[in-house]
């Protein structure tokens, strides 16, 4: 299939549009390695369900998935132990607090953590990956990871280094865990596969094929394998649309409409299924979306590549809604 330029000029476009609103938002400070990079970056990925990519702006960089990973985890742990296996441990509910907030806890009290893409929730079920030990764990991890995007990944070391010193909260929300009884292994096992699964680095091409393939509920339709259960991806993308921009995701519903992930890196992987009716031929048939934008906005979520994402989904109505 032959890459239609019309599409490759509109974004194109809308990534230098978008730039700007990156003064919306500040690099991940809390995280030092991540707090360096140039806040001006923007780039995006797409794909089609014919394999074409439309890549433009800042798209040869690589980041680390922060907490796209916990979308990963979540689809990885239910393929190998079932579905009811990880929600009988984590729920489906959103908190409307911020992703480390220890707030729902103290308040509610509940029998498990709210959902997996908060911190508390994730730092719960990266421990339960199969596993001994938190090196085999992030092993089982990044095979699954590696089968889907189809080529080696690995991990980004200095930006682990950097979050496991500075990673005082996490640390608190993991001994919270512990006391809870929602941990099985000792905190530093928990931190380790945790702090290492967000570390593992991507490109925005590798968020739009696990997009892609998110969006075709597990298949992925350029090489035909099916990865994972319709069951598990819908509520994988239940989860991307109640919880996946953490406390703007209601926002990121009514403005997008797409089922994403956010990282405090400034990825957004976000996963547009087929939407025969739509008003726009572009992108009918499913697409998978890789944004980089390092500058994020007080919910950790891109700043500009929000913004860009709003643009695109309105000039292409590719909301679900
Ligand atoms: O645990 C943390 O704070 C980071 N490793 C991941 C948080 C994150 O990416 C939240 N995202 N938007």
């Amino acid at each position: 299939m032959q890459t239609n330029p019309h599409i490759q000029e509109q974004l194109e476009a809308w990534v230098e549009e978008n730039r700007g609103h990156a003064i919306l938002g500040t690099t991940a400070q809390y995280i030092p390695a991540l707090g360096k990079e140039d806040p001006s970056q923007l780039g995006i990925c797409m794909i089609d369900d014919n394999g074409n990519y439309y890549c433009a702006g800042d798209t040869d960089k690589e980041f680390t998935l922060q907490s796209i990973s916990k979308a990963l985890t979540f689809i990885a742990l239910s393929c190998n132990y079932g579905l009811d296996f990880v929600l009988e441990r984590v729920d489906v509910e959103p908190t409307g607090e911020a992703f480390n907030s220890i707030v729902p806890f103290e308040i509610h009290r509940p029998n498990k953590p709210f959902n997996p893409f908060i911190n508390a929730g994730a730092i719960t079920i990266s421990a339960l990956l199969p596993g001994q030990t938190s090196q085999k764990k992030y092993e089982f991890l990044l095979r699954f990871l590696e089968s889907l995007v189809g080529h080696p990944l690995e991990l980004d070391k200095e930006v682990y280094d950097s979050e496991w010193a500075s990673s005082h909260r996490n640390r608190a929300l993991a001994y919270y865990l512990k006391e809870a009884k929602f941990l099985e292994i000792e905190v530093e096992e928990a931190l380790d596969i945790y702090i290492r699964q967000c570390a593992i680095k991507v490109s925005t091409k590798d968020l739009a094929l696990i997009g892609l393939i998110i969006a075709y509920d597990g298949y992925n339709p350029i090489t035909k394998v099916k990865h994972f259960s319709d069951e598990i991806a819908q509520v994988a993308k239940v989860l991307m649309v109640t919880c996946g921009m953490y406390n703007s995701s209601g926002n990121f519903a009514a403005h997008v409409g797409i089922p994403a992930k956010s990282g405090v890196s400034g990825g957004i992987m976000a996963a547009v299924p087929p939407k025969l009716h739509s008003q726009t031929y572009e992108f009918r048939a499913g697409a998978g979306i890789g944004v980089y934008g390092p500058a994020i906005d007080v919910q950790g979520n891109s700043a500009a590549g929000t913004m860009m994402l709003r643009q695109i989904s309105k000039e292409w109505d590719l909301s679900i809604f």
